[in-house]
């Protein structure tokens, strides 16, 4: 007879059975289901310095710094709120539609962080476990600029009022046509320039259009003429980037440079007086960069229609390597959605903003450039909210909306920016893509 058939162990029971009455297992049990509460200095820290101070710091974009734990713990419920419902950190683009270089998104294990901070009554933990703050980089991010182009005199964005859109226009004169590697814009008050936009004008239209009293001209959304091109602006938390290998931008003699900026009004009167560095190489671009302009304008949304949709169809004429993707629409906007049938039958999602918001729009820029093939058909939509429910309708009562450039009018469009073989390639497609818009313009609703 062994030990495990002693009297004593049936008198016992199973030693498991034991261990229910032992008093350390039910301390065991409470430990496990409520662990010590995150602190600010272990856990919260960095998490904000890694995805909210780029922002969030003092001369940067965000509203106030979340730099310090005085900073945090007076708003610690807003940032489990805000994180919770994703509008913060502020990226657009829904998991599943494209795979983005730079993404500002938290993990559901960081969220959840930052709410049981909250709950426990955001305690602050040894400083001493507190991380360094990263160094942001101050002054222009990509080094001296080649050129660097410099509002003539500061624009006063008044203290109320509609948003402001205003061109300055800089003549480069320059001797011979130039390669843009890169493009940076250093906006010169953040409080109200809102976001930029570079635009060619090789007319000598926009020049004309300056008032020299304000350096520079009034208009919402279009330039006022056609441009021979766009360069990378500023958005809310962009960061600026070469456009890689053998790419850049060709700017002719002759051609002049458009900066425009969006203003929103803050409530008090400010000036801003933005620069735009251009980084310049002396090699012509090996590759051949364009897009695909997609759109819709036969817009006509009745007042309190939730969900006007409009669609958009091109056929790739030659195959295109997909770098990037930029979505536009106006107020009442409400999603937008890009995808691709390849040829074959599969399925690629190239982008889709369910929350659309006009304040965040950013050119977004694949991990990976996607490989779509001549034949490729590319299908765009976009959803429209006229109703008095939502909070961004300019119009109470709502109206009917159209096609137009105003703020209160509507548009839909995306650009499929990428790369293509060959020359020949890229004047296929530019062919094609100017035929594409010129049908699409001709369906334009008037009143
Ligand atoms: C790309 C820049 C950017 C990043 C990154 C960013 N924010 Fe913001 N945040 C803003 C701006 C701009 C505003 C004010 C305008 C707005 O709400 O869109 C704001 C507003 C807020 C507000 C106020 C919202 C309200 O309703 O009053 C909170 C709270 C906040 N951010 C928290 C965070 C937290 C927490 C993070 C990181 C997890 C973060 N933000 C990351 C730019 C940013």
């Amino acid at each position: 007879m062994g030990w495990w058939d002693s009297p004593t162990k049936r008198r016992l029971g199973p030693p498991y059975h034991h261990y229910h009455r032992l008093p350390m297992f039910p301390t065991l049990a409470l430990l496990v289901a409520a662990p010590a509460p995150p602190t600010f200095a272990k856990d919260v820290a960095p998490i904000l310095f890694t995805h909210c101070a780029t922002c969030h710091r003092p001369g940067a974009i965000g509203p106030f710094p979340l730099t310090t734990f005085a900073d945090a713990r007076k708003r610690a419920k807003l940032i489990a709120a805000v994180t919770a419902d994703k509008s913060m950190p502020p990226w657009k683009p829904e998991a599943g539609h494209g795979e983005f270089l730079d993404a500002r998104t938290l993990t559901a294990g960081q969220v959840a962080t930052l709410k049981a901070w909250a709950d426990a009554g955001a305690p602050e933990g040894d400083p001493k476990d507190t991380p360094k703050l990263p160094a942001f980089k101050t002054g222009w991010q990509l080094g001296k600029p080649d050129i660097v182009l410099k509002m003539p005199k500061p624009f006063t964005v008044p203290a109320e009022g509609r948003d402001v859109y205003m061109h300055f226009v800089f003549p480069l004169d320059i001797k011979t046509e130039i390669y843009v590697r890169a493009v940076e814009v250093r906006p010169g008050n953040l409080k109200v320039a809102h976001h930029a936009v570079g635009i060619l004008d090789g007319s000598g239209a926009a020049r004309k259009k300056v008032d020299p009293k304000t350096g520079g001209y009034a208009g919402f959304g279009g330039p006022g003429f056609v441009p021979a091109g766009f360069t990378p602006g500023f958005v809310p938390g962009q960061t600026p980037r070469p456009f890689g290998d053998g790419c850049a931008i060709t700017i002719k003699k002759g051609t002049d440079f458009v900066l425009q900026m969006h203003y929103h009004p803050t409530g008090k009167e400010e000036v801003d007086q933005t620069e735009v560095g251009l980084y310049l190489t002396k090699q012509k671009p090996t590759k051949h960069m364009l897009g695909v302009l997609m759109g819709t304008t036969d817009i006509d949304i009745p007042p309190g229609d939730a969900n006007y949709v409009r669609t958009d169809k091109f056929v790739l004429p030659v195959d295109l390597k997909a770098g990037s993707v930029w979505a536009h629409m106006h107020l009442i906007g409400k999603e937008c959605r890009l995808w691709a049938e390849l040829p074959g039958g599969k399925e690629a999602k190239l982008l889709k903003i369910g929350d659309w918001d006009f304040n965040w729009q950013d050119t977004y820029a694949y991990k990976d450039p996607v490989i779509l093939p001549k034949g490729t058909v590319l299908r765009a939509e976009w959803k429209f909210d006229n109703t008095a429910a939502n909070p961004r309708n300019p119009n109470a009562p709502p109206k009917r909306v159209l096609n137009g450039e105003n703020s209160t009018d509507e548009m839909g469009g995306i650009w499929l920016g990428g790369e293509v073989a060959s020359e020949g390639d890229l004047v296929a497609l530019l062919l094609a893509n100017v035929g594409h818009y010129f049908e699409v313009e001709s369906k334009k609703k008037t009143r």
